[in-house]
């Protein structure tokens, strides 16, 4: 993975900083997805009316939409800690029982990428979730034998960027489910504006809508791209983001009109060129363009599919005529007579 890619998930460290400084840290900051909004502030009053725990949340939707950012706010909001993890991370069920047993009540612990855990982790998880408490085998062979430990009553934020692979009985134990999904233009504008005042760099308005346009519907590459145009507008003229700018440096970038990047192109004219459109398997395509299945599928293909150039169909993806208009291309069986000029009736 290269760190000028636009559009990959994670980045380094200070690419890490950044995020944390444009995070939102009140849900009233918190720009967009109003349902999850509305709904989450209910659930936060009454949990707070009853003094109790908030129930078990489980975010999921593709990167950058801001789940890491909502549990940060649940536990600013509910005044309590949150402990951070991620599913990888966990890799013996003692790890998690030493996170659940430094738990204050009404504590969070967020983990993300939770559709990783091992199924030793989860196992221990169950009860935890479900009773507040932790069975441990403590001994070996026939001498082994299981203790009980309460635990404090806790609320269990998971992130995954893959509901499919997580499994059913965890996804089971989660009283609160929230579906993110791609930001609208509008909302994106105003996450654009919001970061540039906090980056103090001036950003008209006409480039803060064309930023949105280009930003794949996520916030992340949003804040990402406007941090690209900046560094231009520095370099290439008085530091203020016009449209003209904003454009340019886009171009340079090689982000188009869709904010789709490179890897969306070679995606794309793989389906098209080598496949005749498809349909054709994720790990075919993959292989084709050298990049992970993973990222394909977690990072790139959501979005495609979302602005309707990616078909999913039981044999695998097929290309749209909406992306083959958008790469200037014929779509495959559809070229017409014309190409053979035999003219037909
Ligand atoms: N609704 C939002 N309003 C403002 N900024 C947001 C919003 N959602 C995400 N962001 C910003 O986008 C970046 C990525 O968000 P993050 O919560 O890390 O995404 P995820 O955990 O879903 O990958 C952060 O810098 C965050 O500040
Ligand atoms: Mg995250």
């Amino acid at each position: 993975m290269t760190d000028d890619r636009v559009v990959e998930g994670s980045g380094d460290a200070s690419e890490r900083q950044w995020e944390a400084a444009l995070r939102p840290r009140r849900l009233s900051e918190y720009v967009g997805q109003p349902k999850i909004k509305e709904n989450l502030h209910i659930y936060l009053q009454a949990a707070a009316r009853r003094g109790d725990a908030l129930d078990h949340v489980l975010f999921c939707g593709p990167p950058g939409l801001g789940k890491t950012t909502l549990a940060h706010i649940i536990a600013a909001e509910m005044g309590v800690r949150i402990r951070v993890t991620s599913g990888p991370l966990i890799e013996k069920a003692g790890d998690l029982a030493a996170l659940l047993t430094n738990l204050d009540p009404q504590d969070i612990l967020f983990i993300d990428e939770i559709h990783r855990l091992s199924p030793a982790v989860e196992e221990i998880l169950y009860p935890a979730m479900e009773d507040f408490k932790l069975d441990l085998l403590v001994g070996q062979g026939p001498g082994a034998r299981t203790i009980t430990l309460p635990l404090q009553p806790f609320t269990l934020i998971g992130a995954t960027t893959r509901m499919g692979l997580l499994s059913s009985p965890l996804r089971n134990r989660f009283g609160i489910t929230f579906h993110m999904d791609f930001y609208p233009v509008p909302d994106l504008q105003v996450i654009a504006e919001r970061s540039a005042k906090l980056l103090v760099v001036p950003l008209e308005a006409e480039a803060a809508t064309e930023l949105a346009r280009r930003s794949r519907g996520t916030p992340r590459i949003a804040n990402r791209l406007l941090r690209r145009v900046r560094d231009y507008a520095q370099i290439l003229a008085d530091g203020a983001i016009n449209l003209a700018i904003a454009r340019d440096s886009l171009e340079r970038m090689e982000v188009d009109r869709f904010g789709l990047d490179d890897v969306d192109r070679r995606i794309l004219l793989t389906i098209l060129e080598k496949f005749a459109g498809g349909p054709v398997g994720l790990n075919t395509i993959a292989a084709s363009i050298g990049e992970e299945k993973d990222s394909v599928e977690e990072i790139y293909e959501p979005y495609l599919m979302q602005i309707g150039f990616l078909e999913r169909t039981p044999r695998g993806r097929r290309i749209t005529a909406r992306a083959c208009e958008h790469l200037g291309l014929p779509l495959p069986g559809t070229m017409g007579p014309n190409l053979f000029g035999s003219g037909s009736p």
